[in-house]
């Protein structure tokens, strides 16, 4: 239920606070954030919302979809040729792009920077890790997250883990090579500032295609149109309740189905067709 269609509007409403109230953003200058979709869109739309203008950098793989969302939110788009998930420090990449932005336009553009803002830890501290407490009364015994900027797992594992250190955190990454928009491979974590090793207490790498599978399953048997992202975390989560049977166990959706479909189409053979007898 977050309005901009991702969990990424939490830490997406952190940030932009967070800059206005230190005075970063306004009188001309906007933002400039490297993105696979989601954040960019959230922060778009918020900017634009709020009076500042926005500028997406993001790799060419991104779904097309989302390339579309992130102008209709209002973002001016720059598409680099990098990899899915960016790493701060290579080359021309998406990350180091928009931090050019940031520093040789300076009155013209401020970084959020979701890779390495304490904020994006915070927006998840601040509710997603209450919401699952409150929701679950205190029952919960797994949760079961992916790891892009490790926002998500840092915040909310690390709010759950304070609560009751014996909640399990299990991460769910894809395979090396991987099409999943928004995720890494564990070979990547190093990279992320945000990421905390001493919250996961198990991580599953699974063959990324099953994202795909998992995900059309979810909306074909549960009603759940939820992203490649979630279907991972699906499938992560069926395999932890082959060892451990008992609990209460909580997956996060990251985001819904809608801009994916020209990925599906590419993972899932037969989608594209119609006029079945
Ligand atoms: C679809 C999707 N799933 C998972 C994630 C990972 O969340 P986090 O960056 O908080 O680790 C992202 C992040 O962009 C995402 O867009």
């Amino acid at each position: 239920m977050n309005p901009f269609g991702s969990v990424k509007d939490r830490a997406a409403w952190e940030m932009l606070r967070d800059l206005e109230a230190r005075g970063e953003v306004g009188n001309g200058r906007g933002i400039v954030e490297p993105t696979s979709g989601n954040t960019g869109i959230s922060l778009a739309a918020m900017a634009r919302a709020r009076g500042y203008h926005a500028r997406a950098v993001v790799p060419n793989k991104v779904p097309l979809e989302k390339k579309v969302l992130l102008k209709i939110a209002g973002a001016d788009l720059v598409v680099v040729n990098d990899a899915l998930c960016p790493a701060p420090g290579l080359g021309e990449g998406s990350i180091n792009l928009a931090k050019t932005y940031a520093k040789a336009q300076a009155d013209k553009y401020t970084m959020p920077n979701q890779y390495e803002n304490e904020q994006n830890v915070r927006a998840h501290e601040r509710t997603t890790g209450p919401e699952i407490w409150r929701q679950t009364e205190g029952a919960i015994t797994h949760l079961f997250v992916s790891l892009g900027t490790c926002g998500t797992v840092t915040g909310t594992g690390g709010f759950l883990k304070r609560k009751n250190p014996a909640i399990k955190v299990v991460a769910v990454q894809p395979t090396e090579g991987h099409d999943v928009p928004g995720l890494r491979n564990v070979s990547q974590l190093a990279v992320s500032r945000l990421f905390d090793r001493s919250l996961i207490d198990d991580t599953l790498e699974i063959d990324f295609k099953l994202a795909y599978t998992r995900a059309i399953e979810l909306g074909q048997t549960e009603g759940l149109l939820a992203g490649p992202s979630s279907g991972l975390i699906f499938e992560g989560a069926r395999r932890i309740i082959e060892r451990d049977r008992d609990g209460l166990g909580v997956m996060i959706f990251p985001d819904n189905i809608f801009k994916y479909t020209s990925n599906m189409m590419k993972h899932i053979p037969g989608l594209a067709t119609g006029n079945e007898p």
